[in-house]
């Protein structure tokens, strides 16, 4: 989703720019464009197109300060006209936007009322003519002032001809970051754009806004009183954001996913009471054994994620869970259990739907608890308590670390609300030691990489595939239809294995390959029946299992190892990621870079 660079020092600023632009480019975005000040006027360069096209198009400058965008199109197309940074009338006022502003017809009408001329289809122009028409004694106040009559969300960042040595950023929903550098500032959506260069960083709440010099900064409220932020230090290795070697970020994460587990699991599992810590969540044994119901709320993986957790609930704690996209919850005036701990589910913790529903929950005096993997996000804020990932930075649109360490997470959650109730210490000591082995069985799943790719390429010609699993196997399917469908574009659906006879078995024929997930559970007859019944109408079948399968039942048969079966879902869902990468990679798709997605959403 869209991206914001800013910067103000002694250095040329273009080209921290616009490095900056290629750190975000993961993000997801249509156009690109920078600003900057030089010999006293405003310069723009932007260009529908990605940012080496920008690049393309800059001309060295000696400027010393400047903002930088890439947008993702809300507001008009992808177009030239439309990509940010936006100018006023009197070129004077520069500015890049993240965010919806929801007015923005009103706003547009008026300043049209008033003469004047609007060059872009966009909501963010019409925030530089307001920022311009304010009569004020300083930026800050103009933007502040601009400010009172725009509804939506924006991070936003704003260049004044007239004041070169400052920029104004403020933040409404859409996160914005301060990185403080030896007589430098940097202003950015996401820290990977800073970490190069600054490590100390500063995150404005909703409501704050920020003047940047060369040597500092002051924040305030849209109310304007003062307020007090001291930068924190972002543990985040700036190779982070590398590929280091790898051919792209969707495999780089995926080869990180036992060095991910491990940090997860790391100080927080207990041999002697057979148990997991987790501190963060800031509830007692009294506490935990109130909980009466827990529900996961997130969206596209951490939603499924989500499911995988509350069948580890169901299973481990026999406490009724489910899980449901954020995004419907927030809308459906939902019923809020007292009894109940909600688990908002988040790799970046600014998914604008799933924060709405923490938004809700605490509104209606609902406990909820944080499942993210950035720490001082937006919903890691809200929540305030919780269980953070450790996944490391992820890159690849497509989740793949995070997705892995959120079940593992649910996996200790569910272990704890287990052991405050009847699960046995000897069957919590199994949940332990079967969590202690899995860095080592998805090291193992990961060796098949070369399998997996050869399956990949035989099937990818496939215009429609189906993914099926029951129970366990389930929210594996969903997950792995999801990554299918949004890194290769190959249609792929996910529906219950018992389900398939009552509508969808009418699609199976001979080009209609499916995925059958088939964990060794006591389903196991059950799912050899499916892929029976699949096979007797001519489908293909790929089968994603560590159970034993009769001798040329599948087509082709992927396994994972056998560990403790309620942890079964974590190892099944690591073939369906290389499955999906190699079917992407034999269809020639930019893997971290699928058309049409953002990697956080952070608008309706
Ligand atoms: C976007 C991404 C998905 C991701 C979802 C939730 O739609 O494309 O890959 O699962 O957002 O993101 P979150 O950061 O909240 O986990």
């Amino acid at each position: 989703m869209c991206g914001i660079v800013g910067y103000l020092g002694g250095r040329q600023a273009t080209p921290v720019l616009v490095e900056g632009l290629h750190r975000l480019e993961y993000r997801g975005y249509d156009s690109a464009g920078v600003a900057v000040l030089d010999g006293g006027e405003i310069v723009v360069t932007k260009t529908a197109g990605r940012v080496q096209d920008l690049r393309d198009l800059l001309v060295d400058s000696p400027a010393t300060v400047g903002v930088a965008h890439t947008r993702w199109a809300t507001h008009g197309v992808a177009s030239d006209r439309n990509a940010h940074p936006h100018l006023d009338a009197g070129l004077r006022i520069a500015v890049v936007h993240n965010g919806i502003i929801e007015n923005a017809e009103q706003l547009r009408a008026r300043l049209q009322a008033d003469g004047v001329e609007l060059v872009s289809e966009t909501d963010t122009e019409a925030l530089a003519h307001l920022i311009a028409q304010q009569r004020a004694d300083s930026l800050e106040d103009a933007v502040r002032a601009a400010l009172r009559g725009v509804e939506g969300t924006y991070g936003l960042v704003v260049l004044d001809r007239d004041r070169p040595d400052e920029l104004v950023v403020a933040r409404n929903g859409s996160p914005v970051v301060l990185g403080v550098g030896d007589g430098e500032m940097f202003v950015a959506s996401d820290v990977s754009a800073l970490v190069h260069h600054t490590q100390r960083v500063v995150f404005l709440d909703d409501g704050e806004l920020a003047t940047l010099t060369a040597t500092g900064y002051r924040t305030s409220t849209l109310d304007a009183r003062s307020t007090s932020k001291v930068p924190t230090t972002v543990a985040v290795a700036a190779d982070a954001y590398e590929l280091g070697g790898h051919e792209d970020f969707m495999r780089k994460e995926m080869a990180e996913q036992p060095e991910a587990i491990a940090r997860a699991l790391r100080g927080r599992l207990d041999e002697r009471f057979a148990t997991a810590h987790l501190g963060g969540l800031a509830l007692d044994p009294m506490a935990l054994r109130a909980i009466r119901r827990v529900k996961f709320l997130g969206c596209g993986s951490a939603y499924y994620a989500g499911q995988m957790g509350a069948v580890l609930v169901e299973e481990l704690a026999r406490v009724p869970a489910d899980a449901e996209p954020a995004s419907e919850f927030r809308y459906r005036n939902p019923v809020v259990d007292p009894d109940a701990l909600y688990v908002a589910v988040s790799q970046s913790g600014e998914t604008l739907d799933t924060l709405a529903a923490v938004q809700e929950l605490r509104r209606k005096g609902g406990r909820v608890i944080g499942a993210v993997n950035v720490v001082g996000s937006a919903i890691a804020r809200e929540c305030g308590s919780g269980v953070f990932l450790h996944a490391g930075p992820e890159v690849s649109v497509a989740s793949t670390k995070a997705l892995t360490n959120m079940t593992v997470s649910f996996a200790m959650l569910a272990l704890l609300l287990g052991r405050v109730r009847d699960l046995s210490a000897a069957a919590g000591g199994r949940i332990v030691a079967g969590l202690r082995g899995l860095p080592g069985q998805v090291e193992r799943v990961l060796a098949d990489d070369a399998d997996i790719a050869r399956i990949a390429k035989r099937y990818a010609h496939a215009r429609h595939m189906f993914f099926l699993g029951r129970v366990r196997g389930w929210p594996v399917a969903r997950e792995g239809a999801q990554k299918l469908k949004e890194i290769s574009y190959v249609h792929a659906e996910a529906y219950q294995s018992a389900e398939l006879k009552h509508g969808p078995l009418a699609l199976i024929d001979p080009d209609m390959p499916s995925v059958v997930v088939v964990p060794a559970d006591d389903l196991v007859a059950k799912n050899i029946a499916t892929i029976e019944q699949v096979k007797a109408r001519g489908g293909p079948v790929i089968a994603i299992t560590n159970a034993d399968l009769p001798d040329g039942l599948a087509d082709e048969v992927i396994r994972v190892p056998r560990g403790e079966p309620e942890l079964d879902p974590i190892l099944l869902t690591i073939p369906l990621q290389l499955l999906a990468y190699h079917t992407a990679a034999a269809l020639g798709r930019d893997v971290d870079r699928p058309r049409n997605l953002a990697k956080s959403v952070t608008v309706e």
